[in-house]
C-alpha cells in the first residue's frame, strides 16, 4: 500500500520528468495563443502545451484526483478508481512573459490533501522547477527543503534540508511604484537605503524566489491601489512559494497573517504576496498595522 510520501514522491518525479520535454519546446511556442487564461492574460502557446502535458502525466497518476492549473477555468477531476487522494495545482510555466526576453521561468506545483480551492494548511507538498542556465527543482514535502540539478528528467541532490541564509541581501518587488499603496511604499524606504541590500527583480516569481533561497532577502508582489489584492494567485503561486520558504525558515504573509492561513475561496483568487526572511517579513506586517 503505498504512503502519502511514496504518491508526493511519485508527482515530484513525474515533474522532473518533463523538464526537458518542456524545455525542448519552448523555443518553437513564443509565440501568444488567441487564448487568455482564466486571470484574463494571453495565453502562450508553451503555456498550454505545458498545461495539457501536466494533465496528461500526472492526471494518470493513480493518487492525483484533481488537476488544475492556472492556464484553465475549471478543476479536472482524474479520478478513476474512487479511492482518495491528492489534488495538484500547478502553474505550467510562472514568468512566460520571459519567454520573448529569454529570461528565467518555471513550473510551480502545488500538492493539496483536500478538494480544491484548498487552503495552504491543507497542503502536503510543493515543488518549483527553475528554467535557468541550468534546470534545477526544489521540493518541499513537510520534512525539509531539498534542492536537485534535473538532469534529463532525473534528480539529482544539490543540497538538502535548504535553509534560508541569516543575512539577507536581495529584494525584488513587483508592480508599478506609484500604484503601490502608501504602506507598502513606506516599507520599500526602510529598504532601499540599507547597503547590505541589492535590488534584484526578475519579472518571473520563481527565480525572484529562488534568489531569495539562495542569497536570503525578500520578494513581494504587493497589493496594488488599482488591484487590491495584487497580481498573484493563492492556489498556483502564493500557497505553495509560502510552503516552501516557511519551510526553509522564512516566512510569508498577505500582509497581516502567514499566505497558508488565508482562506480559499475561488480557484483563481489574488493574494498580495510578500515573502523572505523572518525578520523582513515582521517588519513589512509592522508597518501595515
Ligand atoms: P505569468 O506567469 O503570467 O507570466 O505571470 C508571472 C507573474 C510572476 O511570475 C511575476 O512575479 C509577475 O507576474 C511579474 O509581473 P510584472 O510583469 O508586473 O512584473
Amino acid at each position: 500500500m503505498a504512503t502519502q510520501a511514496d504518491s508526493i514522491e511519485e508527482i515530484f518525479t513525474t515533474v522532473a520528468a518533463l523538464a526537458p520535454e518542456i524545455r525542448d519546446a519552448l523555443p518553437g511556442r513564443r509565440v501568444q495563443n488567441d487564448e487568455t487564461n482564466p486571470s484574463g492574460e494571453m495565453q502562450l502557446a508553451a503555456d498550454a502545451y505545458a498545461d495539457e502535458l501536466f494533465l496528461d502525466h500526472l492526471g494518470a497518476l493513480d493518487t492525483v484526483v484533481e488537476y488544475s492549473s492556472e492556464e484553465r477555468t475549471k478543476i479536472v477531476p482524474t479520478d478513476d478508481d474512487g479511492e482518495p487522494g491528492l489534488s495538484v495545482a500547478i502553474d505550467p510555466l510562472d514568468g512566460s512573459s520571459n519567454l520573448k526576453s529569454n529570461n528565467t521561468m518555471g513550473t510551480i506545483v502545488a500538492v493539496y490533501d483536500a478538494p480544491l480551492p484548498a487552503a495552504g494548511s491543507d497542503l502536503v507538498a510543493a515543488a518549483y522547477v527553475l528554467f535557468g542556465p541550468i534546470t534545477t527543482m526544489v521540493t518541499a514535502d513537510g520534512d525539509g527543503v531539498t534542492e536537485y540539478l534535473v538532469d534529463d528528467g532525473v534528480r539529482e541532490v544539490i543540497t538538502e534540508d535548504v535553509q534560508l541564509p541569516d543575512d539577507p541581501s536581495v529584494y525584488g518587488f513587483g508592480g508599478r511604484v506609484p500604484d503601490w499603496p502608501a504602506d507598502f511604499t513606506a516599507y520599500t524606504e526602510d529598504i532601499e537605503p540599507d547597503d547590505s541590500m541589492k535590488l534584484r527583480y526578475g519579472g518571473a516569481m520563481i527565480g525572484d524566489i529562488n534568489q531569495v533561497l539562495t542569497y536570503g532577502g525578500i520578494f513581494a508582489y504587493p497589493a496594488l491601489e488599482s488591484a487590491p489584492n495584487g497580481k498573484l494567485r493563492l492556489q498556483f503561486e502564493g500557497n505553495p512559494i509560502g510552503f516552501i520558504i516557511e519551510s526553509a525558515g522564512g516566512r510569508s504573509s498577505d500582509g497581516i497573517q502567514s499566505l497558508l492561513n488565508v482562506e480559499a475561496t475561488d480557484l483563481h483568487q489574488r493574494v498580495p504576496v510578500h515573502i523572505g526572511n523572518v525578520s523582513l517579513i515582521k517588519e513589512l506586517e509592522e508597518r501595515f498595522r
